[in-house]
């Protein structure tokens, strides 16, 4: 069955520093070139103005990333696929993630998220800075919502072989940013996330046909 509209991948992300933006921009343009239509948004800060603007760094990055608007349930029920993106925090998603996760109680109750896929990508500073937990534990509410996770097969990235440090795991694309956060994702890194967005994308587009094939029957 020939599905008429574009699917919908939305790549909704929380940064600091910047690096899971670069992150973020690259899901996007995956999904873009897997033909999707796309929308890009960030969740809201937490850190108050006085804090961003006494760290020139942060400062900064906020104020590039002010073009790109902030994510509302909308989005989520709009998308047939969803990438989420946060740093790591101790381990695990941000607070700023967490909190717009936790906002979806209308959407989980009414199962709007069910039978949308979805996947994650993270940056930390250390290689073994738990890369792989936060990108699992972002997973637990995908479940919960009832969406379909999809990961990276290393099939289809290969470059997650190189030995060199970087990130881009099986669970989810990834950045290192070391010590000081200041080494962006490299193209190797890059090339893992917009392969994350072109499946998410592609699975996507398979779930509306099928969808559309259940309704036509
Ligand atoms: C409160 C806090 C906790 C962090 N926890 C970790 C951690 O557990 N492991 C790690 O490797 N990096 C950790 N980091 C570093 C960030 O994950 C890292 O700088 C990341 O690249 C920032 O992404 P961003 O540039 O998108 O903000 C932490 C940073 C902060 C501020």
């Amino acid at each position: 069955m020939v599905v008429e509209r574009k699917t919908q991948v939305l790549v909704v992300f929380y940064s600091m520093l910047g690096n899971t933006a670069a992150l973020a921009r690259a899901v996007a343009q995956g999904a873009e070139e897997a033909g999707a239509e796309v929308r890009l948004r960030q969740v809201e800060e937490l850190i108050s103005k006085e804090v961003i603007d006494r760290n020139p760094r942060m400062k900064e990055v906020k104020e590039e990333l002010t073009e790109i608007p902030i994510a509302t349930n909308d989005d989520l029920e709009w998308a047939d696929g969803i990438a989420f993106g946060t740093p790591t925090r101790y381990g695990a998603m941000a607070a700023q993630m967490k909190e717009y996760i936790d906002k979806t109680g209308p959407l989980w109750a009414e199962g709007k998220l069910v039978d949308k896929v979805a996947g994650v990508f993270t940056s930390t500073s250390a290689l073994h800075g738990g890369q792989e937990s936060t990108l699992l534990s972002m997973i637990t509410p995908i479940l919960h919502f009832g969406m379909i996770p999809v990961g990276i097969p290393y099939s289809e990235a290969q470059c997650m072989f190189e030995l060199a440090v970087g990130g881009g795991t099986p669970y989810g694309a990834s950045s290192v940013s070391g010590p000081n956060s200041d080494i962006p994702p490299t193209q190797n890194d890059l090339t893992v996330a917009r392969v994350l967005g072109s499946r998410i994308a592609r699975v996507a587009s398979k779930m509306i046909s099928v969808e559309a094939e259940r309704r036509a029957a």
